[in-house]
Formats: C-alpha cells, sequence, structure tokens
C-alpha cells in the first residue's frame, strides 16, 4: 500500500517561481509515489484574511489552476478544500483540548508570524493545531513544507503522541518533514524571500511584458560600470536566477567565464535571463489560461479531491468520534 503524502496552501494570491522551486517541482515528482493529498486551506487563510472573503475565494481557483498548469495530474492528487472537509474542524476541537497555550505561545514559526504581523485574534494564534489536525486527520506519512514549517510539524508529532496515549491506542502515526533543498528562492529584490506582499515576485502566470519588467529592474553588478570591466557573479541577482533556471548550464558557464573577465554587458545576461524565464513560464501560462476560461471542470477537479480527502478524513474520524460521541 502507497504512503500518505499531504500538503497545502494558503490561497492567499496566485503562486510564484518560489512556490515552484520550493514546492511544486517536488510535489510533481513525488505524487505518483505515494497516495497524494493536497489541500487548498480557506480555513487557514481567513485566520489572517476574514475582512476579504471575495478574494479568497477567487485565490482558490487561481491556486488550483496553478496546480494543474505545473503538471500536479488528479489522477494522483487529490485536490481538497480545507472548508469542506468538517471532520478537519472537529479534529482542532479535540486536538486543542491537548495543545497548552503556552506550547503556541512558544512555536517559533508562530512567534515570527505574531511580529512580522501584529495580530493576535484566536484563530490565527491556533492555527497550528489546525494545521496538525490536517495532517493527523489524513494520517499522514510525509509532509513536504517548506523548512519554516518544521515548529508545526514538530507539534503535530507530539499531538499526535499525546492523543495516542492518553487514548491508548495506536492511531496517528509519526509524520516525516519533507523540507525541499531549495526552500527559499530569493524575491527579485535580491534580499528577501520571494513573496507576494513585499512585492518581489514572479509569478507563473506573469506576461511575457511582466517578467521582462521585473528582470530589467534587478540588480547585477554595482561595481560593473564599464562593459570591458571584470563582473563579479557574487550577489548577482541575474546570476542567481540564470544558475537556477537556465537549462543549458554549458552555454551559462561559458558567459558567466567570460562575463568575470570583462567584455559582457549586463544587459546580456538581463536577455537571457529573460528569454529563459519565458520559455519557463509560457507552456505554464498557456495552460493556465486555457484552464481558467473552464471554471467548471477547475470546480469538478475541486469536488472530486474533496470527496476522496473526505472519505480519508473520515476514517479516521470514525475512530475517534468513538472515543468522544455518544452514539444514538
Ligand atoms: N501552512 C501552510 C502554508 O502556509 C499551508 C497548510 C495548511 C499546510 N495545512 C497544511 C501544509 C497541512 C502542509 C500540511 O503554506
Amino acid at each position: 500500500m502507497k504512503k500518505i503524502l499531504l500538503t497545502g496552501d494558503r490561497p492567499t494570491g496566485a503562486l510564484h517561481l518560489g512556490h515552484y522551486v520550493g514546492s511544486l517541482q517536488n510535489r510533481v515528482e513525488m505524487q505518483s509515489q505515494f497516495e497524494t493529498y493536497i489541500l487548498i486551506a480557506d480555513i487557514q487563510a481567513y485566520t489572517d484574511n476574514h475582512h476579504q472573503p471575495e478574494i479568497i475565494k477567487k485565490n482558490i481557483l487561481e491556486v488550483l489552476a496553478d496546480y494543474l498548469a505545473v503538471g500536479i495530474d488528479p489522477v494522483h492528487s487529490s485536490i481538497c478544500l480545507q472548508s469542506h472537509m468538517k471532520g478537519l474542524f472537529e479534529l482542532t476541537q479535540y486536538l486543542s483540548n491537548l495543545t497548552s497555550f503556552d506550547q503556541l505561545k512558544h512555536n517559533p514559526t508562530l512567534k515570527i508570524e505574531l511580529a512580522q504581523k501584529k495580530i493576535n485574534n484566536l484563530s490565527f494564534i491556533s492555527y497550528p493545531v489546525s494545521q496538525a489536525a490536517d495532517i493527523l486527520g489524513f494520517r499522514a506519512n510525509c509532509v513536504p513544507v517548506g523548512a519554516d514549517q518544521s515548529p508545526i510539524l514538530e507539534l503535530t508529532n507530539k499531538l499526535g503522541q499525546s492523543f495516542n496515549k492518553q487514548y491508548k491506542m495506536d492511531l496517528f502515526p509519526k509524520v516525516k518533514g519533507e523540507y525541499s533543498i531549495c526552500s527559499r528562492l530569493m524575491g527579485i529584490d535580491g534580499h528577501n524571500k520571494m513573496s507576494k506582499s513585499l512585492n518581489n515576485a514572479i509569478f507563473l502566470k506573469d506576461s511575457a511584458d511582466e517578467i521582462k519588467k521585473k528582470v530589467l529592474k534587478m540588480y547585477t553588478d554595482p561595481l560593473h560600470l564599464k562593459v570591458e570591466q571584470p563582473g563579479h557573479l557574487e550577489n548577482n541577482v541575474v546570476v542567481y536566477y540564470l544558475d537556477i533556471f537556465d537549462p543549458d548550464k554549458k552555454v551559462l558557464s561559458e558567459l558567466k567565464n567570460q562575463y568575470v573577465v570583462g567584455g559582457v554587458a549586463d544587459i546580456v545576461l538581463k536577455n537571457r535571463l529573460i528569454d529563459v524565464l519565458d520559455a519557463f513560464i509560457s507552456p505554464i501560462r498557456n495552460k493556465r489560461l486555457h484552464l481558467s476560461q473552464n471554471e467548471e471542470y477547475l470546480l469538478s477537479i475541486l469536488k472530486q479531491g474533496t470527496d476522496s480527502g473526505n472519505n480519508k478524513v473520515e476514517e479516521t474520524m470514525n475512530i475517534v468520534r468513538d472515543i468522544f460521541c455518544l452514539k444514538f
């Protein structure tokens, strides 16, 4: 029997290159080896976006189109919508019984987010418990996420094991985090992790023109003032992206050698990057465009994935309800 893989995203915006190298690529490669579930975590998105339900609802379909366009295949992966999985809400409540306020207050992921976002509503503070319920509800074995989420997986394992111990059963397996090597793609500003909110992202739906504008804004080498001067590769944002996305490593390596010696203008590197990124994004963009014109199809994929996710979670919840619910 295949092991269970669960991962997810908050639908707070269309996905970008950072998502691609940090998680999507990995998911596409792993999906057939596991029983794969991908959760669009709209309930989690509401914890800090409750004032804009229309935007979250629109983004659910954006994220879904991104998934399908990069090669997440509904044959292998069930794409589930969190708000339609009542079992997960229920499990969140039972796991909350086992979570102390201190455990949340000292959770490093949450601590950083609370400081950055300056919010203190209860649902946000307890979102790690809801995420633990997502993972335990599916009884997932493998959870590919960014390295910043590792404290949440630790909490998940603690809660799963406490539950097993308290109710003397072996219901929840230990979860293994799968942390992608390149989980922090730098944004086009060259300083911060790529993120929609920092306005430093290249999106999987960006047009050729948007890609061009963004690449032209990137820093190359501030010391490289004349073409004949030697260029530097370190801290050179354009070189950083070429290293990751240029498929022709041999030609790139020759170009970099020439750049270091002198005689290669920064715009040559930029033009190469524009071509490389457009060649990478354009098939995704086209597929995405085609998909977004067929909302009915997108909704049917989501419905089918959510139904299959609910089947899985209900297996767990039937056992959990035996513990807590008087049946009549
Ligand atoms: N917190 C994750 C993120 O922001 C999204 C998420 C919700 C998730 N539930 C999950 C990830 C369960 C993995 C497993 O990207």
